[in-house]
């Protein structure tokens, strides 16, 4: 399914960057980052704590605009390989820019600059979501929506939090989801992940968000599911990542299959393909082996996807 056009509304910037990449910046740097890769030369990790960390020290040696834009290049070529035509993509100014607004716009410039680059080559378009970092806390997650405001536009569409989902509550992070809901911006949280489904009900209610990174512990509860799909609410599901972090012990266990069935707006991404071993054609190949998916399916699920997207509406008819 490699040539089939799809949208992808949930990749990191920073989790899409390939080892290769990461190294040879490190040895131009004299960065020594060697212990985050294994013997093949790929991310090494044992659990999700770790894969924080190991993300985190893999951005160490992206530290100038410059960096962000080959990656941005990089990266959305290797997406348009994959059929993706639409990209949304998290961009984190705690990794780039250090939260600070002068350099967050310079990096976002570069960012920009690559994926015209990249659309007038390969057609891609790739829209931002300005993410904060649960796991440093909601002093941090302020800058952060500060800079998403002061950035939003018609290129900056989104305001999201990514990071460790059992570091403090949905509430503590309210202040910055208003900001930025106030400056235009659109709405989504990673939720469901690794905290049940009080977790997606919380996020709900104090955060107010249109989409779920993730949602998909809200099986455990199938009252929140008819929630969630009474009030249409969007999940971005990333199948391959939960089964390479253990959320799941395989892709015929993994809960997408029944949120389809039972009316859930659900969308598949990628998350972090070079530290999850996917693409988007592995999560299509696996899915359709799993749950007997036709392209009808992925038809509708690619639908979903563009209407749920956060770009204006002639954006849109381009995707749909
Ligand atoms: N969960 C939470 N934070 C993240 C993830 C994820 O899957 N990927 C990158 N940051
Ligand atoms: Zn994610």
């Amino acid at each position: 399914m490699r040539d089939s056009p799809k949208v992808e509304l949930h990749l990191h910037l920073e989790g899409a960057v390939p080892p290769s990449f990461v190294r040879g910046l490190a040895r131009q740097k004299s960065i020594d980052i060697s212990g985050i890769f294994d013997e093949g030369g790929n991310y090494r990790y044992r659990d999700f704590a770790e894969f924080l960390k190991v993300y985190e020290a893999a951005t160490a040696p992206l530290t100038s605009p410059e960096d962000y834009h080959s990656l941005t290049r990089a990266v959305l070529a290797e997406s348009a390989a994959h059929g993706v035509i639409y990209s949304e993509t998290f961009l984190s100014p705690d990794f780039c820019g250090a939260r600070d607004l002068g350099a967050w716009r310079e990096y976002l410039h570069a960012i920009r600059e690559a994926a015209e680059a990249a659309e007038a080559q390969d057609g891609i378009i790739l829209r931002g979501i300005v993410t904060c970092i649960r796991h440093f806390g909601p002093d941090a997650a302020r800058e952060v929506a500060l800079c998403a405001a002061e950035t939003a536009g018609d290129w900056v569409v989104g305001f999201g939090i990514a990071g460790d989902e059992t570091a403090g509550k949905p509430r503590d992070f309210a202040w910055s989801f208003d900001m930025a809901r106030e400056a235009g911006l659109r709405l989504t949280a990673h939720a469901g992940e690794w905290a049940g489904p009080q977790g997606i009900r919380d996020t709900l209610r104090d955060l107010r968000v249109e989409r779920i990174g993730h949602g998909v512990r809200a099986i455990e509860d199938l009252a929140l599911v008819d929630e969630l799909a009474e009030a249409g609410i969007v999940l971005e599901v990333c199948p391959g990542s939960n089964v390479a972090l253990g959320v799941y012990p395989g892709w015929r266990a993994h809960p997408i299959g029944q949120l389809y069935d039972r009316g859930v707006k659900v969308t598949v991404s990628t998350d972090d393909p070079p530290f999850f071993h996917t693409t988007m054609t592995h999560e299509y190949d696996r899915l359709s082996e799993a749950f007997d998916w036709d392209d009808g399916v992925f038809a509708t699920l690619n639908r979903t996807a563009a209407e749920a997207a956060f770009c204006a509406p002639e954006t849109r008819a381009q995707i749909l």
